[in-house]
């Protein structure tokens, strides 16, 4: 566990083209790539899409840094891997996980990296992979995922996030998300860590088309926050790990790979505050699509179809009137991965812990479980908040397969069935 007396700065905005520089004339002007640098530092660039996608969906940075990224010895393959890595049999059951306990030994960021689910096997990474994380102690390593973005969702623990542009602190209620290939490190705030991942093999997040909702609402673009520059100079050994079509390979620095001391460009880290979620509803009847509570949006190839959609189900004033308030029951042609930050859900009496997972395919059946379907059919429907909760969604266009780790695990619920097993028959035939 850490201590720092200094809290990090940010910059605001999403998809800006940002720029910082941690030494004054670091940041060269008017050109990328000087023959000698001012401050004797190397030029890189990052790119996170291609050089030709259009130029509303480029991202990509400009490092200027101690040493090249290039300056590695040969990566060979880690003694140990993530758990989870192969796929389970395919069913089409509903699953839920209770929350995962956190090793009492001592376990780092990647050593407590679980994957859950997945939509392909990583050889083949196509739309997303969903990882749950704990941890007991900061990483003293650095890692880089060459497989997707990541957005982090803290459940438990504060995290100081190291990372090539930057430092960012992150706290349950908020998200982190770190581009594809960033370099990173973990850091604890607290004693023990655990949260979930969305690893998104597409198209990056990005903030959601706002229709008939006009030019406000749903996340506000400046309260994400992007770092500024902050760079070590360290010319110790440092490993630095690489997760790679779903395997892990681990290098020797001779170096710290957080030595970038200026950069400007769009494909940065960031975080934010789903308490900021300007939350819209129904103010008549009937409840809008979980769309709605769409926080960030990854599109596929298709038109209006995402690749995932991050979700949340936030504290909101429920008002409709003649409207059975919970969410309805439904079958999905998507995906969906839930799981709680804090609180309890409102679809749900008891069974989904905050740290807890549910996994509901595509057409599985599902919605409020017996108890709150009784207890909403019987409300005297007033006004009333729905406070203390944040539940959230990871949903995807594809079928996401749980891993046989997953399958096999005691925090899996065999009963979870039975919580819309008591749903009563109350048909009245011919005397309605
Ligand atoms: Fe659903």
């Amino acid at each position: 566990m850490l201590s720092h007396s200094d809290s990090p700065l940010y910059q605001s905005g999403f998809g800006n083209e940002f720029s910082s520089e941690a030494l004054v004339g670091a940041l060269p002007v008017g050109q990328n790539s000087p023959q000698r640098h001012s401050h004797g530092l190397y030029t890189e660039l990052l790119s996170g899409t291609a050089f030709t996608v259009p130029r509303t969906e480029a991202r990509r940075t400009w490092l200027y840094r101690i040493k090249p990224s290039a300056n590695h010895p040969r990566y060979e393959r880690a003694a140990r891997q993530i758990t989870g890595a192969v796929l389970g049999p395919v069913t089409p059951n509903r699953l839920r996980w209770n929350p995962p306990a956190i090793a009492g030994s001592a376990t780092d960021f990647i050593d407590g990296l679980v994957t859950m689910a997945a939509t392909s096997p990583a050889e083949q990474a196509d739309g997303i992979t969903v990882h749950l994380y704990t941890a007991n102690v900061s990483m003293q390593r650095a890692f880089f995922n060459a497989d997707g973005e990541w957005l982090v969702v803290p459940q438990q623990g504060r995290l100081r996030m190291v990372t090539e542009l930057g430092v960012l602190e992150v706290q349950p209620q908020e998200i982190l998300l770190l581009p594809r290939g960033m370099k990173f490190r973990v850091e604890l705030l607290d004693a023990e860590a655990r949260g979930y991942i969305c690893e998104n093999h597409g198209s990056a997040l990005r903030l959601p088309d706002l229709g008939p909702i006009g030019s406000n609402g749903l996340a506000n673009p400046r309260d994400f926050l992007a770092p500024v520059a902050h760079f070590e100079d360290r010319r110790e050994p440092c490993e630095l790990v690489q997760k790679f079509l779903g395997e892990l390979w681990t290098t020797q620095l001779d170096h710290s790979p957080f030595d970038v001391v200026a950069w400007h460009g769009n494909n940065v880290p960031y975080k934010y505050d789903l308490r900021r979620f300007n939350t819209i509803g129904s103010i008549s009847y009937d409840h809008p699509d979980p769309s709605i509570f769409t926080v960030l949006t990854a599109p596929s190839a298709v038109h209006g179809v995402a690749n995932v959609d991050f979700v949340i189900f936030p504290p909101r004033w429920m008002v409709a009137q003649n409207t059975f308030r919970p969410p309805w029951f439904h079958r999905n042609i998507m995906n969906e991965f839930m799981g709680l930050i804090d609180g309890t859900y409102d679809a749900k009496a008891e069974g989904f812990s905050p740290g807890g997972s549910s996994l509901h395919n595509c057409m599985s059946a599902h919605g409020p479980d017996n108890a709150t379907v009784e207890k909403a059919i019987a409300a005297d429907l007033q006004p009333h908040k729905i406070d203390g909760t944040m539940a959230f969604m990871f949903e995807t266009s594809k079928v996401l397969r749980a891993t046989r780790h997953a399958l096999e695990s005691t925090d899996l619920q065999d009963d979870y069935d039975t919580c819309w097993a008591d749903i009563k028959n109350t048909f009245t035939g011919d005397k309605a």
